[in-house]
C-alpha cells in the first residue's frame, strides 16, 4: 500500500518517532540514506509562494540520491488546465513521489488517491505537517532527544484556525506534547481537528487546550511558537488582523512567563512587530534558524520512511 503524508496524523506515534530518530541520524550523517539513488525523480509542485520548502525539498531530494523536478503551479494550473486526477496519473508514471504545496486539502487527497506514489503535503490551507515534523525535531534536539518530547508543553499563539495551529495540534498530540493554543474565540481551531487531537492524546499521554488568554497558555511552557497573522491565501485585512491578534503577540512579557530555558519557534517568514517582536525572534531563546534547517533533515527522513514502505 502506498503511504502518504497529507496530515500530521498520517504517522502513528511510533512512526513519527521513527522518522524523527532517522532525521537525527541523517543530520549527523547527511548521505546515510539513498532511497532515490538512480537518480529517481521527485516532483515538487508549488501553487503558493515558497522559499524554505523549495530549498529544503530540492536539496534533500538530491542528498537522498534523487533528482527534484520543481513545477511552478502558475504554469501547470493543476485542476484548471488539467484535472488533479489526470495530473496524478501523468506524474505517478515518472516520479518516485509527489510533494505539493496547494490550497484545499481535498486537492492533495485527490492527488494521493490517483498518483500511485507517495504524496507529501508541503502546506495546504489546513495543515503544514512537514513544518511540525521539523519543529518536533528542533524541540527534541533542544531538550535532549525524542524521549523528552512526551510531556513537553508547547504554547502556540496567534491564528488558531490556520495550518500551523492545526498541525501543532495533531503532530504535537502524536508526540505526546501538551499543546496549548492561545487565540481569539472567532479564530478557534476547527472542531474536528481538535477532536482528533484529543483522541490521539488518549494513547500518547499528551493534551490539547484552547484558550483566549495568552498568559494562561504561556505560563511555564517549554516551547513558545507563533506564525504570521495572515496566511497565504487568507484575505484578512491588516487592520483586522491587528485587532484580532494584537493581544496574542509573542513579546518579551509573554516569554518571561514561560520556563527560564524555553525556546521560541516560528516557521518563517516572520513579521517583526506583528506576531512576534524583534527582541524575541532575534533574542537568545529563539531557535528559528535551527528550525528552518531542520526542514531538510525531517523531510529527508520522511521521504525515506515513505519510500521504504511503498
Ligand atoms: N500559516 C502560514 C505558514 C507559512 C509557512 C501560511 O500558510 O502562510
Amino acid at each position: 500500500m502506498t503511504r502518504h503524508f497529507l496530515r500530521d496524523d498520517d504517522l502513528a506515534p511510533a512512526e513519527q518517532r521513527e522518522v524523527l530518530e532517522l532525521a537525527l541520524r541523517l543530520k549527523a550523517d547527511r548521505f546515510a540514506a539513498r532511497p532515490l539513488e538512480g537518480p529517481r525523480a521527485v516532483a515538487v509542485l508549488f501553487d503558493k509562494p515558497t522559499l524554505r520548502t523549495q530549498v529544503s525539498f530540492t536539496v534533500g531530494i538530491a542528498e537522498l540520491g534523487g533528482f527534484p523536478v520543481v513545477v511552478d503551479g502558475r504554469l501547470a494550473k493543476i485542476g484548471e488546465r488539467e484535472s488533479v486526477a489526470d495530473t496524478a496519473h501523468v506524474l505517478g508514471r515518472q516520479v518516485a513521489a509527489v510533494v505539493w504545496r496547494t490550497y484545499a486539502q481535498s486537492r492533495l487527497e485527490e492527488m494521493a488517491s490517483a498518483a500511485g506514489v507517495p504524496v507529501v503535503n508541503a502546506l495546504t490551507d489546513d495543515f503544514h505537517p512537514c513544518q511540525v515534523l521539523a519543529d518536533l525535531l528542533t524541540v527534541a534536539e533542544q531538550r535532549g532527544g525524542t524521549d523528552a518530547l512526551p510531556g513537553t508543553v508547547l504554547a502556540y499563539t496567534g491564528d488558531g484556525a490556520n495550518n500551523m495551529a492545526h498541525s501543532y495540534l495533531l503532530g504535537g498530540a502524536t508526540a505526546g506534547l501538551h499543546v496549548r493554543v492561545a487565540t481569539p474565540r472567532e479564530r478557534a481551531p476547527r472542531a474536528d481537528v481538535l477532536e482528533r487531537a484529543r483522541q490521539i492524546t488518549a494513547s500518547t499521554g499528551g493534551s490539547v487546550h484552547v484558550t483566549d488568554s495568552l498568559a494562561e497558555a504561556v505560563a511555564g511552557a517549554h516551547v513558545l511558537a507563533t506564525d504570521t497573522w495572515v496566511s497565504m491565501g487568507d484575505s484578512t485585512e491588516a487592520a483586522e488582523a491587528e485587532r484580532l491578534f494584537g493581544p496574542f503577540r509573542l513579546d518579551a512579557a509573554a516569554l518571561a512567563k514561560a520556563c527560564d530555558d524555553a525556546v521560541v519557534l516560528h516557521c518563517l517568514p516572520a513579521y517583526r512587530g506583528k506576531e512576534i517582536t524583534a527582541e524575541v525572534i532575534d533574542g537568545p531563546q529563539s531557535v528559528v534558524f535551527d528550525e528552518a534547517e531542520n526542514r531538510l533533515h525531517a523531510q529527508k527522513a520522511l521521504l525515506t520512511f515513505l519510500l521504504e514502505r511503498t
